[in-house]
């Protein structure tokens, strides 16, 4: 086969701040899945572009030549409207397990095809697998049989949704390339809009627990991915959410599902309410739900019905207890006063050193392992008091968990009670 066009070219043009045609990125996300452009071309393009950017029109050709790599799923042969939820990532971000059932409790099909976690941030998958029995595996024809009668499902996606994200995306992640909007964005929504769903809410996260610190950072990637899902038909909305400090009071995968299942009894941490319930009416209402009152769909056992039958036709027992971890540590307050800042990075690193996490992909992770907060900024607490619980099976790693959490959490003797408490997890919203 001739190229119509060679790497070094490529990678120049963006080297020197230049726009690429469509026809270049075409070639070259074409090639590169092909195997002709090699991993060290398509890493200096990605160092090309993280320095020198790209513009409107060169992420929208080049989110379109990823979902052109490889297959698209069509939903359109359901019976019910299908909303979808993607979030950028943060620390004791369970959401995605209430909010697939709440939402699907409202006759939506939400098909969540979900990654397993890498570094700080655990992954819907892990946590899911906590649950005995649960299989994360589906076939697609069994996909859209429990989403034409449960509603949602939880599942991998398959290799064959946007292959030249995946291969790109393991590239990003070795070379110092992943914090780049533009290559986010793209790579987000190419499996977004492969996947075929005809809504999509964005959980666009920021502060020093996401990959977007800077909230201005967070909007313009938001910004980016609604243009995208506009651009390709998928009416798509973003909400702007506080991860300064984990969400809930559990970090780890057994701790987190018990958690969700908390809220969907109608109880649970207020933020994790708080933002299911932001997600389920935005959802909702892109799905063309109109004056859904979700939160009696917590309050009446909907959601957790539809929670129960998701889970079972994975193979999961909903009733079953959950895995706990062999050992505990507790981590006390050292002196009376407000706790007004718990650094969400510091307790995600943590989690993942107690075992929750993986550092490499395929590596086991402990359903046990994680973090249970006991206190949350804006409370007063007392010298001696619990303020974490460390849960692994393997004790040699309280240690290194233990250092992570060193100047994790602050307390205050002089603040008033309140000082740090979240004012609201939802920012903003982006249409
Ligand atoms: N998640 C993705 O799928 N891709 C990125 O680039 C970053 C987060």
């Amino acid at each position: 086969m001739v190229e119509s066009f060679d790497a070094v070219d490529v990678i120049r043009m963006k080297r020197d701040r230049q726009t690429l045609s469509p026809e270049a990125i075409n070639w070259v996300i074409d090639a590169y899945t092909r195997g002709v452009v090699a991993d060290e071309q398509m890493s200096a393009l990605a160092m090309a572009i993280f320095l020198n950017g790209m513009d409107r029109t060169e992420i929208s050709r080049w989110t379109q030549a990823m979902i052109d790599s490889g297959e698209r799923m069509n939903f359109q042969a359901l019976s019910r409207p299908t909303a979808d939820k993607h979030s950028t990532g943060g620390v004791g971000d369970k959401i995605t397990l209430p909010l697939a059932p709440l939402v699907a409790s409202f006759g939506v099909a939400v098909p969540q095809l979900s990654g397993r976690g890498l570094g700080h941030t655990g992954g819907t998958l892990d946590k899911m697998e906590a649950i005995p029995g649960w299989q994360a595996d589906l076939s697609n024809e069994r996909m859209m049989e429990i989403l034409d009668t449960v509603g949602a499902v939880i599942c991998a996606a398959g290799s064959g949704l946007a292959p030249a994200d995946k291969k790109l995306y393991a590239l990003r992640d070795t070379t110092s390339t992943v914090e780049c909007i533009p290559l986010i964005a793209s790579s987000i929504m190419s499996k977004k809009i492969a996947e075929g769903t005809g809504a999509l809410v964005l959980d666009v996260k920021t502060g020093p627990g996401a990959f977007m610190k800077l909230e201005q950072d967070a909007r313009e990637l938001a910004r980016t991915m609604v243009d995208l899902g506009k651009d390709h038909g998928v009416n798509t909305v973003a909400l702007l959410t506080d991860m300064s400090r984990p969400l809930g009071r559990t970090v780890g995968n057994a701790l987190e599902v018990r958690e969700s299942v908390e809220v969907l009894a109608g109880g649970g941490p207020s933020d994790v309410v708080r933002l299911t319930v932001a997600l389920a009416q935005e959802m909702l209402a892109a799905a063309g739900v109109k004056d859904a009152d979700v939160e009696a769909a917590l309050r009446d056992g909907r959601a957790m019905d539809s929670w129960k039958k998701m889970v079972a036709a994975q193979g999961g027992d909903p009733e079953a207890p959950l895995p706990v971890a062999k050992h505990t540590q507790d981590v006390l307050a050292e002196t009376d006063g407000v706790l007004t800042e718990m650094d969400a990075m510091s307790v995600g690193v943590a989690s993942w050193r107690l075992g929750a996490g993986r550092a490499r992909q395929g590596d086991p992770v402990q359903a046990g392992a994680g973090v249970e907060i006991h206190a949350v900024p804006g409370e007063r607490v007392t010298r001696g008091q619990k303020l974490f619980t460390l849960h692994t099976d393997t004790p040699e790693r309280f240690e290194r968990a233990l250092e992570s959490l060193t100047g994790g959490a602050t307390i205050d003797p002089d603040a008033a009670d309140g000082t740090g408490a979240r004012e609201d997890v939802v920012i903003d919203r982006i249409d």
